[in-house]
């Protein structure tokens, strides 16, 4: 038999039939979430044959393949847009991202360079201008969308790196709390650090960086011959929300000549909202930072995004030469026309500028706003209900940008151990009953409850109903009416 589409092309009428379903899939899927499980196992009998299917010789009806996916894959999965998902951060995006996403790659765009008449970077360049504007970044900043947090603290570093070190890294040394991202870890063996040149400073009881202690590795390090070259704050720890004190680290690092890098994967979203943005005070002074779209500024995944105050530092840190890559230098890329994978780790990237930009324009800042402070509303519900029984519960942290911590008094009373144990198998549980996805963390070695409330479509009753859902399962747990 000879295969009979070599060109790998569908018809007019088989794409309508074929899109038109799938779009039927995915506003079906964004109208009717809160009614959908959190998440859904799936059988593993089915899963197990599916799994070990051999790669399919002849072709499918498209219709067929999708009712496939929906039953095994789609219908089986952790919806972390779902308004009762608090764990980690949540990813609550949005239909008019989803739309940008299904366009840039239908319209397989390189976004990796300026060639000829590129409304592709001019998009990318408009979508961080707004950031840089709404971060209060001066002309001659810049910045790139990359895959998320992680990378993009990754490419900070490698910047700081190559303007503070000039690549010597010997004996150099970076700063960061025990509340930073693991993340930073993970980029800074990629990028060749020894674990001992990562210096972990101590946080308060709210898990802000403490300076004073700081101040004092800093200057214990220089007089041992150590190279401070950079500090890595956090606005919007994963654990608390906490924000590390900005102005302050901003003066710090001016005076001791170090590069300061913001993490605000978490908490860069409170820029969008007038009334929170000033939490954020100080950020427009550092070096560079992170933000991440794709958690609190509604983005479907992949979007992270790296600012930094001098644009010529990504160029001279990333831009490589080779002969293929010629004509980019020879196209008409000016300040206003820029190559971006001289900016960053990839040279094919895919438009990611696009959702974002897109969705800027359909719901406007003032909605992007409006959902923002619907979190810190959320949040300050969740500590109220908390607060409200303090004989089952108590607060560990208070409501910090979305994020409290707290623990139940019932289990305090046991010895850690049994604690645990008993709290993993509530939030598994929990999990389990499609009913809610929570998970806990770690404050001070002991195992906390947590709920992150970024998602603006999330209700009051779904916090009521996750709070009473947790007290029922712990209560049953402990055997206790
Ligand atoms: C503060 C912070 N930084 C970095 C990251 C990593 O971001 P990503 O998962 O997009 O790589 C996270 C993820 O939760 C985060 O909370």
């Amino acid at each position: 038999m000879t295969a009979d589409n070599p060109q790998l092309s569908l018809t007019r009428q088989q794409m309508q039939r074929f899109g038109q379903a799938a779009l039927d899939m995915i506003i079906d899927h964004h109208d009717t979430l809160a009614d959908l499980p959190v998440g859904k196992a799936s059988d593993p009998q089915v899963l197990g044959k599916w799994l070990n299917e051999e790669p399919p010789e002849h072709g499918s009806d498209p219709l067929e393949v999708l009712a496939e996916l929906n039953s095994n894959a789609l219908n089986n999965t952790m919806n972390i847009n779902h308004p009762r998902y608090f764990a980690f951060v949540p990813g609550p995006s949005n239909f008019a991202s989803a739309v940008g996403d299904m366009l840039a790659s239908a319209y397989n765009i390189f976004a990796g360079a300026w060639l000829g008449p590129s409304g592709v970077a001019a998009i990318e360049i408009k979508a961080l201008n707004w950031l840089k504007q709404l971060f209060g970044y001066p002309s001659g900043s810049g910045g790139l969308f990359v895959s998320g947090g992680s990378m993009a603290n990754l490419t900070a570093i490698a910047v700081a790196r190559q303007v503070k070190l000039r690549g010597n890294m010997t004996n150099a040394t970076i700063y960061f709390s025990d509340q930073t991202h693991s993340s930073v870890r993970k980029d800074l063996a990629i990028l060749g650090f020894q674990p001992y040149q990562a210096r972990i400073i101590a946080s308060d009881a709210m898990g802000r960086v403490d300076v004073r202690a700081l101040q004092q590795k800093l200057d214990d390090d220089r007089s041992r011959g150590m190279v401070p070259f950079c500090i890595v704050a956090t606005a919007g720890t994963t654990n608390t929300g906490a924000i590390d004190p900005l102005n302050e680290l901003a003066k710090f690092c001016q005076g001791e000549g170090l590069w300061l890098h913001v993490d605000a994967a978490f908490g860069g979203g409170a820029i969008l909202s007038p009334t929170k943005r000033k939490l954020l005070d100080g950020i427009e002074q550092a070096d560079s930072i992170t933000i991440d779209p794709h958690k609190w500024m509604f983005q479907p995944y992949e979007i992270g995004c790296l600012l930094v105050r001098n644009e010529q530092h990504l160029s001279d840190t990333f831009r490589v030469q080779a002969e293929y890559l010629e004509i980019f230098d020879h196209s008409e890329a000016t300040e206003q026309q820029i190559n971006y994978c001289d900016y960053g780790v990839q040279l094919t990237r895919e438009f990611r500028a696009l959702k974002f930009w897109l969705s800027l324009k359909v719901f406007g800042l003032e909605n992007f706003g409006a959902a923002v402070d619907r979190g810190f509303m959320l949040a300050k519900h969740a500590q109220t209900i908390i607060e409200n029984a303090p004989k089952f519960w108590s607060i560990c942290t208070p409501a910090q940008l979305c994020t409290l911590t707290f623990s139940s008094n019932l289990l305090d009373e046991l010895p850690a151990k049994t604690a645990e144990a008993i709290l993993i198998n509530v939030v598994r549980q929990i999990m389990a009953s499609g009913k809610a996805m929570v998970a806990p963390t770690r404050l001070d070695g002991k195992m906390v409850l947590r709920l992150c409330t970024i998602n603006p479509r999330t209700n009051k009753e779904d916090i009521d109903f996750v709070i009473g859902l947790l007290k029922d399962t712990i209560l049953k747990a402990l055997n206790k009416p």
